[in-house]
């Protein structure tokens, strides 16, 4: 059932209940009403009816004073009164007064009671007159009662449909936001979160749809964000396919095209019998190979950390070092790692955030000289990178995926990272992985002093 329908049966029921409590109220005012009436109706009648038999009594013609007595009832509305003879029978009765309403049956039964009979007896001058009866009537009582419950029913009537249909609209109008919110959600389930919702409507309402549209921006910033994130890693993919290729072309192909060459002119320096020529053609197949095999170790480093790690976190880092000093001899690196060793996964994370630093720092800095530094802090691994080439302006950053990743990386082994951007120009970037929660980053150590803030 719908919130609406729900309030709109909740009011019903309490104002049929507010009706059956009114209706128990009316009905016991009502009754007793009903018998205070017939209570003082029959003790004035009686006191009327007394001094008119008294005074028939003293008249020539009791029989038209008895009947003028009876008359004189007529037009009443509760009395009933009667003439009797001695044998009971009824020589002479008043009219009552016209009951306005025809009362039903079941509310007469409920209000009537029991009836109210007295006779009166006769003075001894009148003994064979018979007896003058009285009786209650509440039917003229009970007539008026009915019609004012039939108008208080009414009033109540008009008052209940009017408060129900006010609710109903006033409800109506107030659930209108959750309908909207509801047709917003139904979008957003099904991944669209371009939907807002107008900021209307009840203050409980309107602020969960402020908070509904605030939670959409998110949404849609997050969206847009992992797009792109997306999108880079697909051109990273890429760019690391097409780095690879034109390695293999340039390092490994002339190596490979060479090694062919050496193996042709041995044979055919073995053919001549000319020895030290082929010792020297089978030295230059060996330094080729050599060679093709730093290569291809390099390659596969790139491909996959745990390979290169395979050799020890200080030569890997030493081979990723010579990898960018072979492209950038101006950069001078340094090196600084302890001797004891990094447990795995760290060794790992540390490799990644090494070089996506030394990538970032050559590529966006173009520094003199960059520093890697690794220690140990209590319980903790520090590893740092800094280098004294442009930095960045933090407000001008274009977001990559290689910082991010960094700290995704860092956050899921429990991590901090921090990067900042140095008042003399370049980057430190530090990560920290704790064996225990830490308070707070302390600023990392640098080696040399043209590193020191
Ligand atoms: N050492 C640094 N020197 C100068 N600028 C830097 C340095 N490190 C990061 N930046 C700036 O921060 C930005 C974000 O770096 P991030 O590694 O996230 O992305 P990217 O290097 O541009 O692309 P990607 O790493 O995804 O290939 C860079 O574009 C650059 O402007
Ligand atoms: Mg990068």
């Amino acid at each position: 059932m719908s919130l609406r329908l729900q309030l709109i049966w909740l009011t019903t029921l309490v104002l049929l209940i507010s009706l059956l409590l009114g209706g128990l109220l009316t009905y016991g005012y009502a009754r007793s009403k009903v018998r205070a009436e017939m209570h003082a109706a029959m003790a004035v009648g009686q006191r009327m009816a007394r001094n008119a038999i008294a005074d028939a009594g003293l008249k020539p013609d009791p029989n038209r004073e008895l009947r003028q007595l009876v008359a004189d009832f007529d037009g009443d509305r509760h009395l009933h009164v009667f003439w009797l003879d001695d044998a009971g029978r009824r020589l002479a009765s008043s009219e009552l007064a016209p009951t306005p309403e025809s009362v039903p049956d079941w509310l007469y039964r409920l209000l009537a009671g029991q009836p109210n009979i007295v006779r009166l007896s006769m003075p001894p001058s009148l003994q064979d007159k018979g007896t003058i009866e009285l009786a209650t009537d509440p039917r003229n009582e009970i007539g008026e009662a009915w019609e004012d419950v039939r108008l208080i029913l009414a009033i109540l009537g008009i008052f209940c449909g009017l408060a129900l249909s006010l609710i109903f609209v006033a409800i109506g109008y107030a659930l209108r936001p959750l309908h909207r919110l509801s047709a917003a959600f139904t979008k957003v389930g099904s991944g669209d979160y371009t939907e807002r919702v107008a900021e209307s409507g009840p203050l409980e309402l309107s602020r969960l749809c402020q908070g509904f549209n605030r939670m959409l921006d998110r949404l849609s910033g997050m969206e847009a964000r992992n797009l792109k994130l997306q999108e880079q890693l697909a051109a990273v993919q890429d760019e690391e396919r097409a780095d690879l290729a034109r390695d293999l072309h340039d390092e490994v192909g002339p190596f490979l095209f060479a090694v062919g060459v050496d193996a042709t002119m041995i044979k055919r320096f073995a053919e001549n019998g000319r020895r030290e020529e082929i010792v020297a053609r089978s030295e230059a197949i060996r330094e080729a190979t050599e060679h093709m095999q730093k290569h291809i170790k390099a390659m596969l480093g790139r491909l996959r950390a745990g390979v290169l790690l395979d050799v020890g976190l200080d030569q890997a880092v030493e081979n990723l070092v010579m990898f960018w000093r072979a492209r950038q001899p101006d950069i001078a690196f340094s090196i600084h790692l302890p001797k004891q060793a990094i447990p795995r996964p760290l060794d790992e994370a540390v490799y990644r955030i090494i070089q996506e630093s030394l990538s970032n720092a050559v590529r966006h800095g173009r520094p003199r000289r960059v520093e890697i530094k690794l220690d140990h802090d209590g319980d903790d691994v520090r590893v740092t990178i800094c280098d004294d080439g442009a930095g960045f302006q933090p407000a001008q950053q274009k977001p990559g995926f290689g910082l991010s990743g960094m700290e995704e990386r860092i956050k899921a082994l429990g991590g901090t990272l921090s990067i900042r951007v140095r008042e003399q120009g370049g980057v430190v970037v530090s990560a920290r992985f704790p064996e225990k929660k830490t308070n707070g980053e302390t600023e990392p150590e640098m080696l040399s002093p043209e590193f020191s803030v």
